[in-house]
């Protein structure tokens, strides 16, 4: 069918994609991937809701982001309040930290959490509009580099656990409130007299947000950026010590690394440390984070130095995919329940319970009538045992239990059953 064909049944919407109960493993082993891992650098879970103030992610990811600018879905409600479907985690874990006196629990604070985020982009490959994140955020009294590398290392230690390899953490500092203006300055100085050919994005931003004319995509543009001062050269001792810590904790856990000068990351609460992870072979970013030490006092909280990160899910997923990576290893194969007649096919609901609290994994087909389609079905999924349950059976109140590989029988009375099965499972 062609695309221009308007499809007379409901569509999900542009960027907003179903999961399917094929690929629900792969998010599965995620999840639980995602639980380990976070568990063992001790990061304890936090759920925000969907929905928050607008003026939230407006004060702390910035008005003059993409994020905020032109992505976030607003909801008006009747009563005059403007709230937003969350486009990212770190505003809202910020809010909650605050807001539920989490700074009185033993310090750092580490917090990890997992959901969709909403954000209207141009759908395209690798950008959709509801995307799944997990994140880490640890939240201090002090800005430790131990604590930015504990963040990369969870991201990657994750990322790792999918199998998926070869990882390059492109980094960089973009200093903080006592040295970053002093960069400003020189990168507006530098772009002035290239206002007429900068692009659209990059004559608003040299006003606004001079920092995001370094990672603009546009082609023309990128010839400028290979001249522009770099932030490292302009870091405060403060930030170029915390720079050089972190870099060596990196290279003390043999993670590879690059220096991204350009990188500067698009959302406004960052200090000091900024990163992202690739993996080879894809060129959107997996991951990405950074340290924010002034977003907590920003909303009202006490000075807490943060840094955190957030993996991209869905492309996780894509990676998966496209490398046909193997997830599953070997998976138990479940006993074969096979019921014939009417009789059978009543009481079988709740024999099958039996078996479910018994801890005796079954799959059923009382769907099916015919014991052929049945015993075909046992043999593709791989049953070592198939449960007969027939007209006569279900009289006498026995039950066969079948050996598919040897093909060799036993009736068992329906009282001995989970005895019966474990023998044979022996
Ligand atoms: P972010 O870089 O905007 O950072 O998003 C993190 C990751 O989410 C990206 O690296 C990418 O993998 C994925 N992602 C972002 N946008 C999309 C999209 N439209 N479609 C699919 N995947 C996407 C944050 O969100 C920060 N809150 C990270 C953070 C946590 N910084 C400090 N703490």
């Amino acid at each position: 069918m062609s695309k221009s064909v308007k499809k007379n049944y409901p569509q999900s919407l542009k960027g907003m994609h179903d999961i399917l109960p094929s690929d629900q493993y792969i998010w599965e082993k995620i999840r639980n991937n995602l639980k380990d891992i976070a568990g063992f650098y001790n990061f304890l879970r936090i759920d925000t809701p969907l929905l928050e103030e607008a003026a939230l992610f407006e004060r702390t990811t910035g008005q003059d982001t993409d994020i905020v600018e032109k992505q976030m879905y607003i909801i008006k409600t009747s009563k005059g309040d403007r709230l937003a479907l969350r486009p990212e985690g770190t505003p809202s874990v910020a809010r909650a930290y605050i807001q539920h006196g989490l700074s009185h629990l033993a310090q750092p604070v580490k917090l990890y959490y997992e959901g969709s985020m909403f954000r209207r982009e141009q759908p395209q490959a690798g950008r959709l509009r509801q995307l799944h994140q997990a994140g880490f955020e640890i939240i201090s009294n002090a800005d430790d580099p131990v604590y930015d590398a504990q963040t990369i290392l969870a991201c990657c230690r994750l990322i790792e656990s999918l199998k998926i390899k070869n990882l390059n953490i492109h980094i960089n500092s973009i200093g903080c409130k006592v040295c970053r203006p002093n960069y400003r300055r020189k990168l507006i100085d530098y772009y002035k007299p290239l206002a007429k050919s900068l692009c659209k994005d990059c004559s608003r931003r040299s006003v606004n947000n001079p920092l995001r004319l370094l990672d603009c995509k546009t082609p023309a543009c990128q010839p400028f950026k290979e001249g522009a001062p770099i932030m490292l050269d302009s870091l405060c001792a403060n930030c170029g010590k915390h720079f050089k810590a972190v870099l060596e904790y990196i290279e003390s856990l043999g993670l590879s690394y690059t220096l991204d000068h350009y990188l500067v990351r698009g959302l406004d609460y960052y200090t000091k440390t900024v990163f992202e992870i690739f993996t080879e072979g894809i060129d959107l970013a997996i991951g990405g984070g950074g340290r924010y030490d002034y977003l907590i006092a920003m909303l009202g909280g006490r000075h807490s130095p943060a840094v955190g990160a957030a993996l991209g899910l869905d492309r996780l997923v894509d990676v998966i995919k496209t490398k046909e990576i193997n997830l599953l290893g070997k998976i138990k194969p479940k006993i074969a329940f096979i019921h014939m007649g009417d009789l059978a096919k009543r009481k079988s609901l709740s024999l099958i319970e039996e078996l479910r609290v018994s801890g005796i994994d079954a799959v059923d087909f009382l769907g099916k009538d015919s014991l052929n389609a049945q015993l075909s079905l046992a043999n593709k999924l791989g049953s070592p045992l198939a449960l007969i349950f027939g007209q006569k059976e279900a009289l006498e109140e026995d039950i066969i239990i079948r050996d598919m590989k040897t093909g060799s029988q036993e009736t068992v009375p329906l009282k001995r059953i989970v005895k019966g099965i474990r023998r044979k499972m022996k």
